[in-house]
Parts: structure tokens; C-alpha cells; sequence
């Protein structure tokens, strides 16, 4: 079982790579195989919308999103982590997200597995906003909902909270960090 963290969040040790990587241990603590990509660290294009994806289902861009796509084939479950950021995703996941552009053309266009294969993949989804909103992860959760149903990656939940807003303030909610481990745990098992 190989567990796919992907941290979106440029501030490093923040409150979302917090939570993954506590989500992380849960799943290791299962015997999963984890592995985080922090986005930050990565170069990766916005998509260009050229689609010379729709004839290979490849990017033609050979950039570090290369390296993410082998690693979303490779995974068995995919935990998206990210900051609320003008009540989206972070500019880093939402480039991240549209390059998955060249994996809707596999599905849709090709008529192939988005992810080169059919086994079943779940995925989790991290988000923290520092505003109490009733309605501030709808924008995230419809982005991430719509990016796990193109890769066929089934929606196995969420962890999400809100009025978190200072560096590792995450640390001082009752059990957020508990629940994430848990969550890492029942990923691997279910
Ligand atoms: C550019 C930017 C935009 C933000 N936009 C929002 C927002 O729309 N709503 C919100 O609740 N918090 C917003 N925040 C606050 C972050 O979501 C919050 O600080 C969060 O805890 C950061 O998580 P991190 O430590 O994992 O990066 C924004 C922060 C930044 C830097």
C-alpha cells in the first residue's frame, strides 16, 4: 500500500503539512508506504491548454509534473494538503491540479485509465482556512472533488478546519492532530 502525501502549502512546517504528515505517520503506523512531494519544492508550468495532450495523454511540458504523475500512478492512496488561499486551493496545488489536464485527456479523450491502471485508489483531502466561514472550503472541496473524479480516485474524506491562520497554530486545537492520524490509519485500512 503506497501512500501518496502531497503537501500544497508553501510554508513549511505550516498547518496543513502538519496534519499530512500526521495523516502520514497513521498510515505508516498501518504498514503503508509513505511518501510526501512538497509542490513549493517543485517547478511546474501552469497549464498552456495546448492539448497535444489529447494525442498521447502526456504533457509535453518536461517539467517536475513528470515526476508527479509517476508518483500518482505509482499510489494507492493520494492525501491532498492545502491552505485555504483566497477561498480557493493554493496557487501551488491549483497549478498542480490543472496539469491533471493531460490525465482528464487519457480518460476522456483516449478512453484509458487516468492513472494507468484500474486498481482502486482512495483519496484524502487536508484543507485549513484562518476565517470562520460557514461556506470557506465549498471552493476547495469542488476543485478537489472534481481533480479525484477525473483520476478515478475514490473521495475517502476530509480534514478540515477553520480559524487556524497563524504558523503551526494547528497544534493548539483539542484533536485535530489525533484525528489526522487516525484518518491516515482508516485510509489504509478501509
Ligand atoms: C495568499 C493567502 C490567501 C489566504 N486566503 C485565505 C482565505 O481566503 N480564507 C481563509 O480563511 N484564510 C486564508 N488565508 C490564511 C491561510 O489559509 C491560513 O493561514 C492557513 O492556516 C495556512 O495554512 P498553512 O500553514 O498550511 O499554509 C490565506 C493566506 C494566504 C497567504
Amino acid at each position: 500500500m503506497r501512500v501518496l502525501g502531497i503537501a500544497g502549502s508553501p510554508r513549511r512546517g505550516g498547518n496543513t503539512d502538519l496534519l499530512l504528515a500526521e495523516v502520514l505517520k497513521g498510515a505508516a503506523a498501518k504498514g503503508a508506504e509513505v511518501k510526501t512531494i512538497v509542490l513549493n519544492d517543485l517547478k511546474i508550468s501552469p497549464c498552456q491548454h495546448c492539448d497535444a495532450c489529447f494525442e498521447v495523454g502526456v504533457c509535453r511540458f518536461d517539467d517536475d509534473m513528470q515526476m508527479v504523475y509517476k508518483e500518482l500512478e505509482k499510489a494507492d492512496r493520494i492525501v491532498l494538503a492545502s491552505p485555504v488561499q483566497f477561498m480557493g486551493v493554493s496557487a501551488q496545488a491549483k497549478i498542480m491540479i490543472d496539469r491533471c489536464q493531460a490525465l482528464w485527456a487519457r480518460k476522456y479523450i483516449l478512453k484509458i485509465p487516468p492513472l494507468g491502471d484500474r486498481r482502486p485508489r482512495k483519496g484524502l483531502f487536508i484543507a485549513v482556512g484562518g476565517m470562520k466561514l460557514a461556506n470557506l472550503f465549498e471552493p476547495s472541496l469542488a476543485i478537489v472533488g472534481a481533480l479525484f473524479k477525473v483520476l478515478d480516485i475514490e473521495y475517502a474524506g476530509d480534514l478540515l478546519f477553520r480559524g487556524v491562520d497563524e504558523k503551526g497554530a494547528i497544534k493548539k486545537h483539542p484533536d485535530a492532530l489525533k484525528q489526522a492520524f487516525i484518518a491516515g490509519q482508516k485510509l489504509v485500512e478501509d
